[in-house]
């Protein structure tokens, strides 16, 4: 297990004792900030509803949501898209809570595997569409994820995800590299100001967070610290793509 997935772990072993962070994040983003689905990090209810939309889904298809956290959000788009929904993560407590969570959100025959973007354990071509929540910037070996995510569509279908875009990377020719064809980048709305917002309110509030939080705050701390000297120049993107 890497460094950054040791941290993750803890992260999760430890985020729903934390009423700080949540109400950071509620505090920032109001109504738009889907508290009941658990998610780790900046996805609001417009993206939810601008991912069911984009992936055009069959009904009854197959949704894979790469990097699923706890599994609120894909669980929301698939209850959305009336899909069928298999959400890995790479670490082992992230999904271990999420098929209780995902009964409680009314979408009880939801699968959780553990598996990461680079080796879904997913066969070629079976996946109607697969989402992603602001996990690729995470992963390090990015041309290797999109072939995986490419080998796991059938054609036609999309894979729609968010991420952050620093200048050297352009996720539009590495989805091309894959195979894969973009048909829509967009900004997500005010994500500066929000993501810069939460970041302060984390920095003002590091003793109740390591309180609730422990050797998971660190993850968040580390973030709130690193990230605003770099966020104006890697806006967090929207991108849906095909494979043709
Ligand atoms: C910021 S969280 C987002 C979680 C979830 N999508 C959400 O919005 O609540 C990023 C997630 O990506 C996962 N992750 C990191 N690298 C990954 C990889 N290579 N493959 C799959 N998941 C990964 C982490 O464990 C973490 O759960």
């Amino acid at each position: 297990m890497s460094t950054a997935e040791r941290r993750y772990a803890d992260f999760y072993r430890y985020q729903a004792a934390s009423p700080t962070l949540r109400d950071i994040y509620v505090d920032v983003y109001g109504d738009d900030y889907p508290v009941e689905l658990q998610p780790f990090g900046f996805v609001t209810r417009t993206d939810l509803e601008r991912i069911a939309g984009l992936l055009e889904m069959p009904a009854g298809g197959l949704l894979v949501d790469v990097g699923c956290g706890r599994g609120g959000p894909g669980v929301a788009v698939a209850r959305t898209a009336g899909a069928r929904l298999l959400g890995l993560d790479v670490v082992a407590s992230a999904i271990e809570g999420a098929p209780a969570l995902a009964a409680s959100l009314g979408l009880p025959d939801a699968e959780f595997r553990q598996g990461s973007f680079t080796g879904t354990g997913v066969s070629s071509g079976s996946a109607d569409a697969v989402m992603s929540i602001d996990v690729l910037w995470m992963v390090l070996n990015k041309p290797a994820a999109m072939t995986e995510t490419a080998r796991i569509l059938r054609p036609g279908a999309r894979f729609v995800f968010t991420t952050w875009e620093p200048a050297y990377l352009d996720h539009t020719k590495l989805l091309a590299k894959a195979g894969l064809v973009v048909d829509l980048r967009e900004e997500t709305p005010a994500w500066h100001d929000r993501q810069r917002s939460v970041y302060e309110r984390v920095l003002a509030a590091t003793d109740a967070l390591s309180a609730e939080l422990g050797p998971g705050a660190e993850v968040i701390f580390a973030e709130a610290r690193d990230t605003p000297p770099v966020l104006g120049g890697t806006p967090r993107l929207l991108i849906a793509a095909h494979k043709p």
